[in-house]
């Protein structure tokens, strides 16, 4: 029987963080076992935030690096870069006819920027590019292109693969056809959101992450900042209040969190030990990803050419749906 297709992209505005491991890569590879596989670097979406060029092309050598130090195996996935699939672009345009405007007019990201602007008492579309308002579309198109039956992501990404969802069902309702393949998103639950080092949803916008790929002294040191409350060391402490332990629970066994919880619950730890023990799990964790991590850096060649490859794997996939939408809208190829 034939596999089912997982496709994700992640897109090149920064450093990786551990939301973006647990939320996004590490669900994603662990598919890669059932699934065929085509994870991608999202540059083009990228583009609408990111204007420095220099920033934009280390962002995208890292992101790439990162998922290949988390594991990612480039001959059993298909990893590319969005920029390098010009059919991504067709297919934009041709499901921006399928794309009803007021959707759009609710996408979160949207949303959000216009509230804000509002709330500002400035027009509510300041600083919004068409990049920003039309966001769902290329992503539709990125997921939709490649027949993806699961989209691996962090919850937040939920809304844009139901507009995906949406726009493939009017183009096949049109047609009376199938013509894209309807995806559904892949959330794992445990994982859903990752809290960052302050409460809130881990997030660069936040600036409150735990970069992936930080050397030790500079993990050890953000993790020992960590703002707690006052609680005097004797007290006994609740553990599913406290920010460490959230994190802790990601990087340890049933064992040590049961462990850690009644240390916590008897008093006598002081928030300082806590970190300590937080520290060491991350560190033990993120250790072997962080070598490898700058192993594949430093061979930029290797890397572009791992990106360029894949890009050339995916490219036929891409051009048979692009061909299938045009034969069914009456735009073939002459
Ligand atoms: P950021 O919020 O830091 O800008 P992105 O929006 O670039 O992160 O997210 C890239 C991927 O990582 C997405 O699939 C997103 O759902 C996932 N992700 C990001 N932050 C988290 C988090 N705190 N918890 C779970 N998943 C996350
Ligand atoms: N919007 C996703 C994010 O923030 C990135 C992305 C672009 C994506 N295209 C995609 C994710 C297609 C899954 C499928 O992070």
């Amino acid at each position: 029987m034939e596999r089912k297709i997982s496709l994700t992209g992640i897109k090149p505005t920064g450093i990786l963080h551990i939301g973006n491991y647990f939320g996004a890569i590490k669900p994603a590879l662990e598919l890669v076992n059932t699934y065929d596989a085509l994870y991608f670097i999202a540059d083009y979406h990228a583009l609408n935030t990111m204007k420095d060029p220099a920033k934009l092309r280390a962002s995208i050598r890292e992101v790439a690096a990162g998922w290949l130090a988390a594991g990612l195996d480039p001959d059993r996935v298909i990893f590319y870069r969005q920029s390098g699939i010009p059919e991504v672009f067709e297919l934009t345009t041709m499901i921006m006819a399928f794309t009803a405007k007021g959707l759009m007019n609710r996408a979160h990201a949207y949303k959000a920027q216009a509230a804000a602007n509002s709330e500002k008492g400035a027009d509510p579309d300041a600083g919004v590019n068409m990049g920003l308002f039309t966001y769902p579309v290329l992503m539709a198109a990125d997921i939709l292109l490649f027949n993806a039956d699961v989209v691996p992501v962090g919850k937040d990404q939920i809304q844009h693969i139901e507009m995906a969802q949406d726009i493939a069902g009017a183009v096949n309702a049109n047609y009376k056809q199938l013509v894209l393949k309807i995806p559904r998103p892949a959330v794992q639950e445990e994982a859903a959101v990752v809290p960052g080092l302050d409460g809130r949803k881990m997030s660069k916008s936040y600036h409150n992450t735990i970069p992936l790929f930080l050397d030790e002294k500079d993990l050890r040191k953000l993790i020992m900042r960590m703002v707690t409350n006052s609680q005097p060391l004797e007290d006994p402490k609740d553990p599913e209040t406290s920010q460490i332990y959230l994190l802790y629970k990601l990087f340890s066994s049933a064992e040590e969190q049961a462990a850690l919880a009644s240390r916590y619950r008897a008093g006598g730890m002081g928030w300082g030990e806590a970190k300590e023990e937080l520290f060491r799990v991350v560190n033990r964790c993120l250790a072997p990803l962080r070598e490898r991590f700058r192993a594949v850096i430093a061979d930029v060649e290797g890397l572009d050419r791992i990106l360029k490859r894949g890009a050339e794997k995916a490219r036929p996939i891409a051009a048979a749906t692009v061909e299938r939408f045009r034969k069914a809208a009456g735009i073939e190829l002459y």
